[in-house]
């Protein structure tokens, strides 16, 4: 097969990961047979030196007429003085939202080989975590209003949280699709007591499950979710909750299976159009350019892109395996060592994992 997929290196160690990924799809694609485009879209800190803004338009169109996109991570302290329209992370979100991608799929399960570096209770790591969190990723308040204006002599800043029905009728689908193809249990993730946007998030969730009947719901609030998660993580099998709760909770999700370098994500939207996957991590700017990174976060997020946008199972479970045995082996880059472990770099990290395919 001939596929093309857009590549977005962004900054800090963006480039040197995707570089690794890239590596790791050549090598896929000499074993199966198939020929990978690269079509580069820059974007983030990087455009803006380049052309003086986060997404360029050009970039966007790339991603759109490809059948994928492969993104490293952007944003530094380089850009930190950056109005809030043109900052790196807007890039992001605008090209999320230009892609449509509502639907956030990341994955918290520990790999067998480094549970050491899991910061959690020996018995409580034990009992194995495997759960994804399904994050609505282009709305709420990421989406609202952003303003701030001088009431009183002071300044007032106001973010804006809305919800529509379709916006939560969608990734509930999303959600329960997802758990009948793993556990068959979802955990909807709100603050109902508090807010309204909860209120009617937790309604249509409860219309939408009725259509999956062999699928277990429960709603938790999302303090208590922050709470189980490192109590008892073994209780989840798919998390579904809105935009910000979505972006901590997956967070400390990571963090509690070892590395949140290893944890890859894919962002779909419709059928047929371009999924983004990139790794759950940011662009790390204190350590970029020093061959430190792990880049087993974004060479599995290249995975999800052969599954969920190509199509490529077999290929997907290559690179999968590859990293499993990578790890089996006792390689470990900083970040997942523990002491007395020889610790690799990024680069010979991507070249034994490119080895095993
Ligand atoms: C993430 C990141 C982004 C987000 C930032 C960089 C805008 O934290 O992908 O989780 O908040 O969505
Ligand atoms: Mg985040």
């Amino acid at each position: 097969m001939e596929k093309t997929i857009a590549i977005i290196r962004g900054d800090g160690i963006g480039p040197e990961i995707v570089g690794e990924a890239l590596g790791v799809l050549d090598a896929v694609a000499k074993k199966f047979g198939h020929k990978f485009i690269y079509k580069e879209a820059p974007m983030g800190g990087n455009a803006i030196d380049q052309f003086g803004v986060p997404l360029p338009e050009e970039s966007l169109k790339t991603c759109l007429a490809s059948d994928g996109v492969l993104l490293g991570a952007v944003g530094g302290p380089k850009w930190d003085a950056q109005p809030p329209e043109n900052r790196p992370e807007k890039g992001l979100l605008k090209l999320r939202n230009g892609l449509g991608v509502y639907a956030n799929l990341r994955p918290a399960k520990m790999f067998p080989a480094i549970s050491a570096a899991c910061p959690l209770r020996k018995d409580i790591a034990e009992r194995g975590i495997d759960f994804i969190v399904v994050r609505e990723l282009i709305g709420g308040v990421y989406f609202g209003e952003h303003k701030t204006e001088t009431r009183d002599n002071e300044r007032v800043a106001t973010d804006v949280m809305s919800y529509s029905e379709h916006e939560i009728r969608r990734i509930a689908h999303v959600a329960f699709q997802t758990a009948k193809g793993r556990r068959k249990k979802v955990t909807s993730v709100d603050k109902a007591n508090v807010l309204t946007t909860s209120r009617l998030w937790r309604e249509i969730v409860e219309g939408v499950a009725k259509e999956y009947p062999d699928v277990e719901l429960n709603h938790m609030y999302v303090d208590n979710a922050a709470m189980q998660l490192v109590k008892d993580p073994g209780q989840f099998d798919v998390i579904v909750t809105e935009n910000m709760f979505g972006d901590i909770l997956s967070d400390e999700a990571s963090q509690i299976t070892g590395s949140i370098g290893m944890i890859p994500s894919a962002s779909l939207g419709q059928p047929g159009r371009p999924g983004l996957y990139e790794p759950i991590h940011g662009s790390a700017p204190d350590i970029a350019g020093q061959d430190k990174a792990n880049p087993i976060g974004t060479i599995l997020a290249a995975a999800y892109l052969l599954r969920y946008s190509l199509g490529m199972e077999a290929e997907a479970r290559a690179i999968e395996d590859a990293v499993s045995a990578v790890l089996d082996e006792g390689w470990r880059t900083g970040d997942i060592a523990q002491t007395g472990e020889k610790v690799i770099g990024c680069r010979e990290m991507g070249r034994l994992i490119r080895e095993r395919i």
